[in-house]
């Protein structure tokens, strides 16, 4: 049996005969920038969030930029963003000319832990950035208080997480902005690049959208500084058209989960990952980790179980094997390693095993046999 990491063929199939008469619709009426689908899409991804106002833009990295930029992170400030995440949640800092400050992950979420947080604002600090990793919230309450209690507005990377709830409540709208991304393998993924940025403000929306379309609300009227960050029609069809299968495929998702827990919780080598008791999560990479060693025993083991999955057919991932910290553009910062041993940990024990809505429960079992066999 061949288990691949992700299915987007399967996904594909599925909706084709609904998206390629949306897509040729925006030929049809030459709507390649912005447009109809773009704006009804926006409407449609801020009501499902319970959040006012979505600025569709042209990738989630735009969105952590914008977020930012329309927070007027500059030069000399400092932006709070954990170590264990993709690189881009960081580009939103830098593209600002802000410098990131890296915080450790809380063991059991992997997601900015906020004990830790206090201790890395300083005066220059002017945004805490709370990644909803894996697709499992951040302990936002938690995280708000500490912003509220010094003043600093709180901004969710959500790249990973839509749909996802915190107590109760949709992620996107609980700090003041939220980013999220649409390429391709995302929980919703676009049929190219895509992103948006959200927030309940309503001047602050404004000022996302001049960004977006250079600094603009009136064609060749520039009131701000902005760059183009404009959607394109295609990618707001297919998002449209995506829309109606968002709840499914992320239920999916949670049962793919579950039956990964039920098959794999009894070896003893591994961890699987913890839904909080505040989330639920809406699983874009499901993460084991292999436990019990130290350094560079436990990749040895880690880097062996991909391969013999590999050698058996099924695809897995590492998400992120280097943190941030330890990123060579970021040398400069004078971090080290040993400085974040949870993250560091996650990176040389952590394993992504195959995620996607359509996993079916044979594959799961497939995977399972393999992971008993090897730890036996
Ligand atoms: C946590 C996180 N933030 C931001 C991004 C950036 O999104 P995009 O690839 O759409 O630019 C990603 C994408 O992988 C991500 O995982």
């Amino acid at each position: 049996m061949k288990v691949p990491f992700l299915d987007l063929k399967a996904q594909y199939r599925q909706i084709k005969d609904e998206v390629l008469p949306a897509v040729e619709n925006v030929f049809e009426n030459t709507a390649f920038v912005m447009g109809k689908p773009v704006f009804d899409f926006e409407a449609k991804f801020a009501e499902i969030h319970n959040t006012n106002y979505c600025t569709a833009l042209s990738a989630g990295t735009d969105g952590n930029h914008v977020a930012l930029w329309g927070l007027d992170i500059q030069h000399g400030d400092e932006v709070i963003i954990p170590a264990n995440t993709f690189i881009a949640t960081a580009w939103g800092a830098t593209l600002c000319g802000a410098t990131p400050v890296f915080v450790d992950c809380h063991p059991e979420s992997y997601n900015l832990d906020p004990a830790k947080l206090e201790a890395a604002i300083t005066p220059k600090t002017k945004a805490i950035v709370a990644v909803h990793l894996y697709g499992q919230p951040a302990d936002m309450d938690a995280i708000l208080e500490i912003g509220k209690k010094h003043n600093i507005p709180v901004v969710e990377d959500a790249a990973q997480a839509h749909l996802s709830e915190y107590k109760g409540k949709k992620i996107g709208g609980l700090g003041v902005a939220s980013s999220f991304s649409f390429y391709p393998g995302k929980n919703l993924g676009a049929y190219g690049e895509g992103g948006a940025v959200m927030t309940n403000d309503e001047e602050l929306s404004t000022k996302f959208k001049m960004i977006r379309d250079h600094g603009a609300k009136q064609k060749y009227h520039h009131l701000m500084y902005g760059h183009n960050y404009r959607m394109e029609g295609i990618q707001g069809a297919v998002l449209g058209i995506k829309m109606k299968y968002i709840n499914d495929w992320t239920e999916g998702r949670r049962r793919a989960a579950a039956k990964y827990r039920e098959m794999l919780s009894d070896i003893d080598g591994i961890i699987v990952p913890k839904e909080m008791d505040y989330a639920k999560h809406v699983y874009h990479l499901f993460v084991i980790q292999v436990k019990g060693l130290d350094g560079q025993e436990r990749t040895e083991r880690r880097d062996a179980l991909q391969k013999f999955l590999g050698e058996n057919d099924i695809a897995s991932g590492l998400h992120y094997p280097i943190p941030l910290h330890e990123q060579e553009c970021f040398a400069h910062l004078g971090y080290k390693k040993g400085d974040f041993p949870v993250t560091e940990a996650l990176a040389e024990q952590g394993l992504s095993l195959p995620m996607f809505p359509e996993l079916t429960n044979e594959q799961i079992e497939y995977i399972s046999e393999k992971m008993h066999e090897f730890f036996k």
